[in-house]
């Protein structure tokens, strides 16, 4: 299709903490086979490099670059070193995200701090380094992954989805400041996606193996509720007949 030609995109999160299709890795994959070269950063090398593989076994052109976005030292390196590579940065994607579920009774205060430091400080971190050289490259396009947890009650995940309303505004922020000067910056606002990391922390909070919770997860997601759902929870359940409850 070719709408990212030529253009350089740096994905940060763009590994998967399990064996799967993490939203990072996704839309790594799509923007190569849209044309882009794509930077995959990861603090977990191993599996950027697997992303990076699939990129190359369709012909894509990616390097894998380990990274911890929430270190600004480790941020300056890894944008430097894209800039090595390719050149120029288009895009950049801020995809890494964690989750402490529970209430404020629950989230003790370092878990509190390190996820504002990974989920939004590492955003703040990249689009510093990064948006300079968009400025003299005449413009890019920085895309923030919040969630719909930032703007609605999901389930008691207080860290979390204040993280996420943050990240819906500083992308604003940033957004209002530099569009006049053709720098895009927005957030997107996923529902429930199911990647390992969703469908992997279900089974463990419910103590259960059961796919059953995985369809529950599925299911509550409203494009295509119960047809998605199923269609999903077959592929996980092969030869399966009966549908969960
Ligand atoms: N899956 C969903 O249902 C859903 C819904 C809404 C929003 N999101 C958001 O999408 C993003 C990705 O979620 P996912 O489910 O694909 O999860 P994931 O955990 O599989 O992907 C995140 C990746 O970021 C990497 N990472 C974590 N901390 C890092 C750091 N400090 N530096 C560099 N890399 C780091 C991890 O190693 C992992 O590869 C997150 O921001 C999440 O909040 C997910």
């Amino acid at each position: 299709m070719g709408r990212m030609n030529d253009k350089v995109a740096i994905v940060a999160g763009a590994g998967s903490i399990a064996e799967g299709w993490s939203n990072g890795r996704a839309a790594a994959v799509l923007l190569a086979r849209e044309g882009a070269k794509v930077f995959a950063v990861d603090r977990d090398i191993d599996s950027a490099n697997a992303t990076r593989d699939i990129i190359r076994s369709e012909g894509g052109e990616c390097t894998a670059r380990q990274c911890d976005v929430s270190i600004a030292a480790e941020v300056e390196i890894m944008v430097a070193a894209c800039l090595d590579a390719y050149g120029r940065i288009d895009v950049l994607f801020n995809n890494v995200g964690m989750q402490v579920v529970g209430g404020p009774l629950d989230v003790k205060e370092e878990d509190w701090d390190k996820l504002m430091t990974v989920n939004v400080k590492s955003m703040y971190l990249t689009c510093r380094s990064v948006i300079p050289h968009m400025l003299s490259q005449g413009g890019g396009s920085i895309i923030n992954n919040s969630s719909t947890a930032g703007i609605r009650f999901t389930y008691a995940n207080v860290a979390y989805s204040a993280s996420k309303g943050a990240v819906k505004q500083l992308s604003q922020n940033i957004g209002v400041q530099y569009a006049a000067r053709g720098i895009r910056c927005n957030s997107v606002m996923p529902g429930y996606i199911a990647t390992p990391s969703i469908t992997d922390r279900r089974i463990t909070n419910t103590n259960s193996t059961s796919a059953a919770r995985r369809y529950q997860v599925v299911s509550s997601v409203p494009p295509g509720m119960l047809p998605m759902a199923y269609s999903i929870w077959l592929r996980m359940n092969p030869g399966s007949s009966t549908r969960p409850n």
